[in-house]
């Protein structure tokens, strides 16, 4: 079985786990947080040129944190793409703030900035861009149109940690970036999550609202929940920080790989492969590749043959029945995409073998 994406644990994570349990201090509620989380957090800041890393539980909890610093109230809107995990849309929704569907762009599955003028309203707050698969939205366009509408951005970098844009970090380049450590993702700590922010306010903020909204004791100062990173998990997401560069290396091997294979077999098919540009780095979360007709029986020969090939997302967050509710206007690229898109391994356990047996389903499932 060649799983979808497969953790990268190894001696090094035993190790440190096992230390947290000899020490027998298991997490702490205070402020700064326990020794483990405060290392990973500068180890996280360090890798993103970044000034401030607030370490959550999930990717899910750094998006409600982010969303209530920025003081999004009841009513407020947020525009954010439908085509993403639905994460995105419930942490809106959580808060009070009504989610604004905007439609995505063909070559990199992410929010269209032209599309986010038809939305925008007089009660828009917010943009959250959504880095999917780790191809970066296009950022200087978002970050010229909040500034024109006088919009905070919070970017969903849950599937983009490693990935660039012109140069800089996804998850740096707006007010906050929000990342997930779930267990299938580029760097893991089971479950957990990390705000970033160069902003010393929104930091302290998230720093409260991940603990009771307490700055000490039971000194509560504002609305925040249970958020905080176990200290086991901050020993594997830190162990993990020291291996992403290699970690990411393998995994563009891996993309480059295919690439050239489905490129070689099957280029004039009916496939559509990532869309590479010179201004964007992706750190291949997922290899996802379109087909107009053909992407279920592609699907289905992958998997009898032991390929986790995986539909990310359909349905799209707005035709699920609660979001159905929500106005949404015109998604035409939105529904294509999840008609249309199969994402394929490449993570970094792959061997060459494993590479070259995708590949060749893939052409079979075409061509057959
Ligand atoms: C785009 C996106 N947003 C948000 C999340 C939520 O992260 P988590 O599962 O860590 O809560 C995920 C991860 O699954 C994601 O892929």
């Amino acid at each position: 079985m060649i799983p979808i994406n497969k953790p990268q644990i190894d001696e090094n994570e035993r190790e440190e786990i096992l230390k947290v349990l000899d020490e027998g201090i298991l997490t702490s509620a205070s402020n700064l947080g326990g020794k483990r989380v405060q290392d990973f957090e500068k180890l996280l800041a360090n890798f993103l040129h970044i000034k401030h890393a607030v370490a959550v539980n999930s990717g899910t909890a750094a998006l409600h944190a982010s969303i209530l610093a920025a003081g999004i109230k009841q009513e407020d809107e947020i525009l954010i793409p439908s085509f993403t995990f639905v994460a995105t849309a419930n942490s809106v929704a959580c808060t009070g703030a009504k989610p604004v569907f905007v439609d995505i762009e063909k070559d990199t599955y992410t929010i269209n900035p032209l599309d986010l003028k038809n939305k925008v309203t007089k009660r828009t707050r917010a943009i959250i861009p959504v880095h999917l698969y780790g191809h970066p939205a296009k950022m200087d366009e978002i970050l010229e149109f909040a500034r024109k509408y006088s919009l905070l951005v919070i970017e969903d970098a849950c599937q983009s940690l490693g990935s660039s844009y012109d140069g800089k970090q996804t998850g740096t380049l707006g007010e906050m970036g929000c990342f997930s450590m779930y267990a299938s993702k580029v760097l893991t700590s089971g479950e957990g999550g990390a705000i970033t922010t160069n902003s010393d306010e929104f930091a302290e903020k998230l720093r409260m609202i991940r603990n009771h909204g307490m700055v000490g004791g039971y000194d509560t100062r504002i609305i925040g929940f249970n958020m905080r990173l176990p200290e086991i998990s901050a020993a594997i997401a830190k162990t993990q920080m020291k291996k992403i560069q290699s970690m990411l290396h393998k995994r563009t091997i891996n993309a480059k790989r295919l690439k050239e294979l489905l490129t070689a077999k099957i280029a004039n098919h009916d496939i559509v492969l990532p869309q590479e540009n010179p201004r964007v780095k992706y750190n291949w979360y997922l290899y996802t590749v379109a087909f107009n007709t053909l992407r279920n029986r592609v699907k289905k020969l992958l998997n009898d043959n032991g390929i986790g090939a995986t539909i990310y997302y359909d349905p799209p967050v707005h035709q699920t029945p609660y979001y159905s509710k929500f106005h949404n206007g015109d998604l035409k690229i939105t529904e294509w995409a999840s008609r249309s898109v199969l994402s394929l391994p490449v993570h970094p356990s792959l061997t060459e073998d494993d590479i070259n047996l995708i590949a060749n389903k893939v052409e079979e499932a075409i061509k057959s």
